[in-house]
């Protein structure tokens, strides 16, 4: 899985461990295509899937989404995270790793409703603390299930929105 990032960059930056280091950005992308799935180097969070129907509203987005259990579809992160949630409704958030706790890019602010949220591995927490302007509500929007038992509020770091899709 790791291989042909490293071919192309001759070994000098790795996607595994401490994130990106050393990867321009064309790297990264490439890096995004080739990964996927759930990272089988780290113990899975516990997560408790939602059994009725809640909203979550993205704030500095100006969008609120209702989801349903059976409605996420992304395929990417965690099945029911906020990034499958996002990405299933249109809204991007940079994932350059796939969603797989491997970078820090999905960095998001849980505004409200972080109570209902399933709790931040160790992994998740080692990748935070790679992330830019870090704060109490932050999570990694790959990570962060929902069990929808409180609506959420999320607001996605201006630099992690709005960024060039894969396949773009
Ligand atoms: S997309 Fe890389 S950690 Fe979430």
């Amino acid at each position: 899985m790791i291989e042909p990032f490293d071919n192309l960059y001759n070994g000098r930056a790795s996607c595994t461990g401490k994130g990106f280091v050393g990867a321009p950005r064309f790297l990264r992308v490439h890096c995004k295509i080739v990964m996927g799935g759930t990272n089988p180097y780290i113990p899975q969070p516990k997560v408790t899937k939602p059994s009725r129907t809640f909203k979550v509203t993205f704030a500095n987005v100006g969008k609120t989404v209702e989801v349903s259990p059976d409605s996420l579809t992304s395929g990417t992160g965690l099945p029911g995270s906020v990034l499958d949630i996002a990405l299933s409704h249109g809204i991007d958030v940079d994932h350059a790793c796939g969603g797989v706790c491997a970078c820090s890019t999905c960095h998001v602010w849980i505004k409200s409703g972080s109570a209902s949220c399933s709790e931040p591995t160790d992994a998740e927490n080692d990748m935070l603390d790679l992330a830019p302007d870090l704060k109490p509500s932050s999570r990694l929007a790959c990570q962060c299930v929902p069990n929808g038992t409180e609506d959420l509020v999320v607001e996605i770091p201006s630099w992690n929105r709005n960024l060039v899709r894969e396949g773009d």
